[in-house]
């Protein structure tokens, strides 16, 4: 990865941790200092990989085995890498992506009980060692996350129609995941207003990408 120019973060957490506005608000201030900035979301983020969307996060629970969630998952993050992430590093552009990798830790794998070593040899055999500068694990209560979600008042997806035990779990499954890999992720509180959340993500930026602003 060091090959390539630009930077690349991801965002992740349970629902409602406020990543879409976060992504928006770091998307501005790196456009303010002169940047080109790109931003995606997983899964999804070219015509492809939207199709893909529908296709895994669509219709019945249980439609797909957590298996098969995987597999539909890294089809589209291999041809969101390809063709979007990769080409925008090489050129210089900073990416800024709605969940990636971690996402198919967390509910693939810890939710839905693929093994971690299986899902760690799917994602070496696609994208090889290819991962993220920076991963933001936004964290959340539980309860004010859900309750975000539901004061959207948008149809939820069967991904969304969870129980509270569930978010508890995922919650401690993306700590697991900053505590073992501290040098890539940055847990930040996604507790308080947008522009306090955002505070503590420019941090973070400053911190471990300072050199590049
Ligand atoms: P989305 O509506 O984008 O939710 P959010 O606002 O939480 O990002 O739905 C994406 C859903 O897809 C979300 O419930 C998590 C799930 N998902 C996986 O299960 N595995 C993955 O690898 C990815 C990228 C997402």
């Amino acid at each position: 990865m060091s090959a390539l120019k630009g930077k690349f973060f991801s965002f992740e957490g349970g629902e409602g941790a406020g990543k879409t506005t976060q992504i928006q608000l770091l998307a501005q201030h790196l456009r303010t200092l002169g940047h080109e900035v790109i931003t995606v979301r997983e899964p999804g983020g070219t015509p492809d990989a939207e199709s893909l969307r529908d296709l895994v996060l669509g219709g019945e629970p249980g439609r797909w085995s957590p298996k098969e969630e995987m597999l539909l998952m890294y089809t589209a993050r291999s041809t969101l890498v390809r063709t979007i992430i990769q080409p925008a590093l090489a050129r210089g552009a900073w990416v800024l992506s709605d969940r990636f990798a971690d996402s198919t830790a967390v509910y693939q794998g810890m939710a839905g009980g693929v093994p971690m070593e299986e899902i760690r040899q799917l994602h070496h055999l696609v994208l090889g060692d290819f991962n993220p500068d920076i991963t933001f694990i936004m964290d959340i209560e539980p309860d004010s996350g859900m309750r975000r979600v539901h004061s959207r008042a948008q149809a939820l997806n069967q991904f969304e129609l969870r129980d509270d035990a569930f978010y508890e779990r995922a919650r401690a499954a993306y700590l697991d995941i900053a505590k073992a890999e501290p040098q890539r992720c940055a847990v930040v509180s996604a507790f308080g207003s947008p522009d306090e959340v955002s505070a503590r993500i420019w941090e973070v930026v400053k911190a471990r990408a300072g050199e590049s602003l």
